[in-house]
């Protein structure tokens, strides 16, 4: 079995402050050992914008990062590569592929799996490390990788939104629809979920229509922040802190005054003023979110 695992990733400081940690990114295991592949790993169908047999690095920090490759378990001498802040690195890898870079002055080495897309964040802490990442399309904004929100803190930011039968319920990053389906059940809001995934589109849809709801809901399959969002009267999202920063101007731009917004985990750095209360939730595991509410 592989050691990789989900990394718990305190959430910035304000989240931290609210004593809550947020299970978020997958990512390799750090230190310098290599990480042998798995089974789960190889079931996983590619993502879009990665073919199955290469994978894809973003660069979404301001600096530009070196590191080097080689495939996992050959002696061949490792490839050096060099990745400008805003660039997608592509390359072939039939098989694992192994990455080293310096982190806080040492060397960690991580595997890399075919087929998935990843980018190189800054961490809580400002130091580079790489994640998964949402798509591997040089044509979108990598927003956030695919991590659904519990059940539980899907209720809490519905009530806090005060969701109801006349609202138009929008999330922005939609994954598998849950979040729009739920509204829809339990409420009968309209909604609409966009994602970037024709893969999370179509559970979203098969997921509407199995909930009885496909009247009620529209997915789109789109970037997010070229999306039309000016029909919503709620957003809810789940999207990183630098996501959320990114979509600010536009949530300025498209949303009505008075819609309210509420944010899984993670809040909208620069609306400090617009936050009307925040919650702490937790899952089925115990585990704790947070949920930020918002009004424009
Ligand atoms: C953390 S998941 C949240 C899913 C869902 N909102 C939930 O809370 O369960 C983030 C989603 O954003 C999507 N995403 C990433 N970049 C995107 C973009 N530029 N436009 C639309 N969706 C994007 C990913 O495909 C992924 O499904």
């Amino acid at each position: 079995m592989a050691k990789r695992r989900i990394l718990i990733v305190l959430a910035e400081a304000l989240l931290a402050s609210a004593g809550a940690a947020a299970y978020f990114l997958l990512a390799p295991d750090s230190g310098t050992e290599e990480v042998p592949a798995d089974d789960s790993a190889q079931a996983q169908p590619p993502a879009p914008g990665v073919a199955k047999d290469e994978i894809t690095i973003r660069n979404i920090t301001d600096k530009t990062v070196r590191y080097e490759l080689r495939p996992y378990g050959a002696e061949t001498k490792p490839v050096s590569r060099a990745l400008k802040s805003g660039e997608i690195d592509r390359f072939p890898a039939p098989r694992i592929i192994v990455i080293t870079y310096e982190k806080y002055g040492r060397e960690v080495t991580y595997s890399l799996y075919p087929g998935r897309p990843y980018s190189f964040r800054c961490d809580s802490a400002g130091k580079i490390d790489i994640w998964a990442g949402a798509h591997g399309l040089e044509t979108a904004v990598d927003l956030a990788p695919w991590v659904p929100t519990p059940p539980e803190v899907i209720v809490k930011m519905c009530e806090l939104a005060e969701v109801d039968e006349n609202d138009v319920v929008y999330d922005v990053g939609c994954g598998d629809g849950r979040i729009v389906v739920y509204a829809a059940k339990a409420f009968g809001a309209r909604g609409v979920g966009i994602d970037i995934d024709p893969e999370r589109i179509k559970e979203s849809k098969a997921s509407a229509k199995q909930a009885g709801v496909e009247h009620l809901v529209t997915f789109i399959l789109a970037d997010a922040t070229k999306a039309d969002i000016s029909g919503a009267t709620v957003l809810l999202l789940y999207l990183l802190p630098e996501s959320n920063e990114l979509l600010r101007p536009k949530f300025e731009k498209d949303l009505k005054p008075g819609t309210l917004i509420a944010t899984h985990n993670y809040m909208i750095p620069g609306w400090e003023s617009r936050e009307v209360t925040s919650e702490v939730v937790l899952d089925a595991e115990g585990t704790e979110h947070s949920v930020f509410l918002y009004r424009r």
